[in-house]
């Protein structure tokens, strides 16, 4: 695309010119060490600076004061040893032409009080907020005076260090917190009519300009809408979106339409795979229009047709292209470079949010290089000595070592026993809601195809297939199949959660799902079975179910289930089954009949059991459906071991240093094997990729 490309045209912010119209909105990764940005943290943003994103909102929710110690890692704007640290930052992006800004915030009663200083949880109400659980004290005058400084000290700290400016956070954060009914139960001066809930915001802007001056930058990023009864309704936004402007303090507003009280709420503002592309552009488009006002705003706006149009039309000054800047760094170079096709595209599979949410650090599904710049490539190098590379199996893992193999310029050959590629992310695939996942896949086999890979599908590859290939290199990269195989008595009548969702069985009318594993499948298998009309039980022996789901991806399931006849146990497992047949309503005869074909007049029953006491129940079922992960297809694998002149064995030293993989156990063999992904031990997608990753970039 030329430069008369919309996105990429300059925009003049006060002073301050950005180099094309494309922002990555402030995102907390979780990576500060200490709640300081140090190395890993600079070569993040550093990445995406270098190929051209003309604004990085940095930090996300960098905490002002003590009283408001960080949900997921955050960074500690309070101290004074955070300066040098962003100088780092700022400096090295700068050096790229990208703005560097920082998100400063106090949470209120979105935090804990039993971490960092124990100090209690402050809130203009001592209403609790669901998702992080506090009470919170109801603030007082004190309070306010001192958390009004301490937004200025933080502010004074991000000048000190060079940044370009800074957003305030007010959604579902104290600033907002002020602002809603819902939160704000203070009487006069802070508590009442807006004016007087919006005060709070106000002194805190004067202070922070009192100290860094007319000139620095400083936005807003505010619920307009909090979509709820009772709440900021967009009238009140609009009223709030002018009473910033009108501050003269307020450089420009960054649009949030919602709340996040709630992890339902939350992935309304922050959607995810399933859900509606860009749903919140009109809304931030109409307070651009009723303010005059610059307006930036980012919600599920990943692909670049939809930025481009939201700039073309006048709805936004700047775009938030976030997760699509964590799927792919380099998407402003692709762009510029008229390169969109090989952008590698954000699935919305919130991978990376939900991570943050449970104390990880963000990750995304499918680029395993992303937070890992230190170690990771985003661009491959070419190999010095051109090898032949057989990779078996084209599931995510494959696939991404079949990519990485050939950007290095290796001859690769995939051999896959199914029709099509994908591997487990075609049964993801199909639940509507999760067809983005075949990105994944898609993504691959397209730079693979201009990479010229060879693929040869439904091929069953056996040992002598793959000597005779002559490879230099084989990878193992077959996956696993379903574990079914963990009752005391009675398998046999189990179907897997793969069956249901493959379509394989017929489905049950009354079912019990048992899911220790606690990932999608069961959640997957549960959706079908009820939307069937089922009546399905999904029971985990664990405390809580579905823990590998996390956060935002379990919303749209709830969203599925809780209107049907699906019920949840917890703290309950599956010992065993049996087939029970009744006449006349009394049991006749017992027997085990295999899967799948019973009658209707049959029924299995099961005995369930718990890790925490001796209790014994059952239950009568028509299905039973178990989730339990996967056991590796290793057959081919251990073929080949004795031709292979590392016997498989991979060195971890290397393999976690980035250094090409050396052993050899066989000195007569005939090429190095490796076995990667669920072929292994069952994982995730990402763990697959990571994998692939890894072990091609030093080939
Ligand atoms: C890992 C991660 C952390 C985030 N943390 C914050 C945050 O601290 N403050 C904030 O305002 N938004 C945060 N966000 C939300 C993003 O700024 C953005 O609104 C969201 O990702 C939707 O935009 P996108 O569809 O372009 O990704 C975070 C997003 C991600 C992916
Ligand atoms: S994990 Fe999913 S949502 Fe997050 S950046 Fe990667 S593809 Fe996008």
């Amino acid at each position: 695309m030329s430069s008369n490309d919309p996105l990429l045209q300059p925009y003049k912010l006060k002073h301050l010119t950005l180099k094309n119209r494309i922002m990555m909105t402030s995102h907390e990764p979780a990576y500060p060490e200490n709640g300081m940005p140090k190395e890993r943290y600079l070569a993040y943003h550093l990445e995406r600076a270098k190929a051209g994103v003309a604004l990085t909102m940095t930090a996300g929710s960098a905490t002002v004061s003590r009283d408001s110690p960080p949900v997921f890692n955050n960074i500690l704007a309070y101290k004074d040893e955070v300066v040098p640290y962003l100088r780092d930052m700022t400096d090295a992006c700068h050096e790229h032409g990208c703005a560097v800004m920082l998100q400063l915030t106090h949470l209120g009663r979105r935090t804990g009080w039993n971490k960092g200083d124990w100090l209690p949880a402050v809130s203009p109400s001592h209403r609790r907020e669901a998702s992080h659980r506090s009470f919170p004290k109801k603030i007082e005058d004190w309070d306010i005076d001192r958390i009004i400084r301490d937004y200025a000290d933080a502010a004074e700290r991000m000048c000190a260090a060079g940044l370009d400016g800074i957003e305030l956070q007010a959604y579902g954060h104290l600033m907002d917190q002020f602002w809603s009914p819902l939160t704000n139960t203070l009487e006069a001066p802070y508590g009442g009519s807006l004016e007087n809930r919006i005060r709070f915001t106000l002194d805190v802007l004067q202070a922070i300009r009192n100290r860094v001056g007319a000139k620095f930058i400083v936005g807003v990023r505010y619920t307009a809408d909090e979509v709820f009864a009772g709440g900021i309704t967009p009238t009140e936004g609009i009223e709030i979106s002018k009473i910033l402007r009108d501050t003269g303090q307020v450089d420009f507003l960054n649009v949030i339409r919602g709340r996040i009280d709630t992890d339902a709420a939350l992935t309304d503002v922050i959607p995810i795979m399933g859900m509606k592309s860009s749903p919140h552009l009109d809304f931030a488009s109409a307070v651009r229009e009723a303010t005059n006002f610059p307006v930036f705003h980012g919600a599920k706006i990943s692909d670049v047709a939809t930025a481009r149009h939201a700039i073309a039309e006048g709805k936004l000054d700047m775009v938030g292209m976030t997760r699509a800047h964590m799927a792919d760094p380099h998407l402003v170079r692709k762009i510029m470079q008229g390169k969109e096709a090989d952008i590698r595209p954000c699935v919305g599979a919130n991978y990376c949010l939900d991570r943050i949410y449970q104390a990880g650090d963000a990750l995304c599904i499918h680029n395993a290089a992303t937070g890992r710049e230190l170690t990771m490539p985003h661009d491959i190098t070419k190999a010095d000595i051109r090898k032949k590379v057989v990779i078996i199996g084209a599931g995510p893992g494959g696939l991404e070592a079949a990519r990485v193999a050939a950007e290095r310029g290796h001859h690769v050959i995939v051999l896959e026993a199914a029709a099509h590629p994908g591997g487990q992310i075609r049964l993801t695939a199909q639940s509507p809601r999760r067809v983005e996942m075949m990105e994944i896949i898609n993504w691959r086999m397209a730079q693979c195809e201009a990479r010229d890979v060879e693929f040869h599908f439904n091929t069953w590859a056996q040992a002598d297939d793959v000597n005779n290939l002559k490879p230099d290199v084989v990878i193992v990269a077959t996956g696993g199949m379903p574990d079914t195989d963990v009752l005391s008595s009675g398998n046999e009548l189990a179907v897997s959660s793969w069956d249901i969702i493959s379509g394989d069985v017929k489905l049950g009318k009354n079912v019990l799902i048992f899911d220790d594993a606690g990932d999608h499948p069961a959640l997957q298998a549960a959706e079908i079975l009820a939307n069937s009309g089922a009546k399905v039980e999904i029971m985990t022996p664990d405390r809580s179910f579905s823990p590998d789901v996390m956060a935002m991806n379990l919303v749209p399931y709830m969203r599925s289930l809780q209107d049907k006849d699906v019920t949840f146990t917890v703290t309950y497992r599956v010992e065993s089954a049996r087939r029970v047949s009744y006449e006349n309503g009394d049991e006749s005869s017992h027997k085990s009949s295999h899967k799948s074909s019973h009658k209707s007049s049959d029924q299995i029953e099961v005995t369930l059991s718990s890790d925490y006491g001796t209790i014994k129940k059952t239950r009568l079922v028509d299905q039973l459906v178990i989730n339990h992960g996967t056991l590796p297809l290793d057959d081919l694998y251990f073929e080949l071991k004795e031709h292979s002149s590392n016997q498989g064995e991979l060195d971890h030293t290397a393999f976690i240093e980035g250094l090409p993989q050396v052993s050899v156990r066989n000195p007569s063999g005939l090429y190095q094997l490796f076995r990667i992904g669920d072929a292994v031990a069952a994982r995730n997608t990402h763990a697959a990729i990571y994998d692939g990753l890894r072990l091609a970039k030093d080939i």
